[in-house]
């Protein structure tokens, strides 16, 4: 997939976008056919055990974007830029996302929205390295929109959200993902931009949809929000096979024969001098 193909399924069916930040994951993502593979800052909470998308740096970024590259062969793949990676200044904004196709190998990178974003997005998109946007809930700046809530709820605040798409598109953003908003402002911004609006907690009417990969396999217990679905329940299975393992070890019945190596009687007989 390039930006092109997935500019093109606009109006002929809807995309399909998880995340991904291993090798294994990105693998078996890329190999059920989905269209675009982020590694998303989301890195921060589902991963690394930390509260919040703005403490993971382009180190971390970079690590998880290189390891989803050497799996990836079909799927656009995206990194999400991390927060102090570009809402600091545009230089450093358009040097860390050359970092991440130059060093990481990925397709695109993905920007939220913020106040200073039209410009570092300009830049980056100036630079030649195509752009997803973000708007909505935009968890790195949560605490300037009102927390962790649905956006553009009042006819003002949806105009907000229009106004920011249509802005995104004019730059030159080959997609919008739109998380946590009324699924008739999404059905309403899909139709206005000719660019793809990629939803999450957005509704059906978006051009595609995306998922936290960790969260709809049911391998993050901390919370889950109401638009996701668990579409596998991997913790439990994960628990009772390490579980299972322990016992079995303890009991003595891991490792049986056939998961242990043999040596021939009589070369074992020599040993013993017998
Ligand atoms: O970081 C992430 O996983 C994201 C998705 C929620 C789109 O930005």
């Amino acid at each position: 997939m390039d930006i092109k193909d997935i500019l093109e399924l606009k109006n002929k069916r809807k995309i399909t976008m998880l995340t991904a930040y291993d090798y294994p994951t990105a693998s078996l993502v890329d190999r059920a056919g989905i269209d675009i593979i982020l590694v998303g800052d989301s890195l921060a909470n589902v991963v690394l055990g930390l509260e919040s998308t703005t403490q993971v740096g382009m180190a971390e970024m970079l690590h998880h974007a290189k390891a989803a590259r050497r799996a990836v062969k079909d799927a656009l793949l995206i990194a999400d830029m991390p927060f102090d990676s570009y809402q600091t200044n545009p230089q450093d904004a358009v040097k860390n996302a050359k970092r991440f196709i130059e060093e990481a190998g990925v397709q695109a990178v993905k920007l939220e929205w913020f106040g200073g974003c039209p410009e570092v997005t300009k830049q980056i998109i100036d630079a030649g390295i195509p752009v997803m946007g973000h708007i909505g809930l935009t968890p790195q700046t949560a605490d300037k929109i009102g927390g962790f809530k649905v956006q553009g709820k009042d006819a003002q605040d949806a105009q907000k959200l229009i106004d920011q798409a249509l802005v995104l598109e004019k730059l030159g953003c080959f997609a919008v993902v739109l998380e946590c908003v009324p699924d008739k402002i999404s059905q309403l911004i899909a139709k206005k931009i000719k660019i793809p609006a990629i939803g999450i907690g957005a509704g059906i009417h978006c051009d595609g949809q995306v998922l936290v990969i960790n969260d709809m396999l049911g391998l993050f217990e901390r919370y889950t929000p109401k638009f996701v679905k668990k579409y596998a329940h991997l913790s439990e299975t994960i628990l009772k096979a390490v579980e299972d393992f322990k016992n079995e070890v303890i009991q003595e019945k891991f490792p049986d024969l056939k998961h242990s190596f043999m040596i021939k009687e009589e070369e074992f007989k020599k040993l013993n001098g017998s």
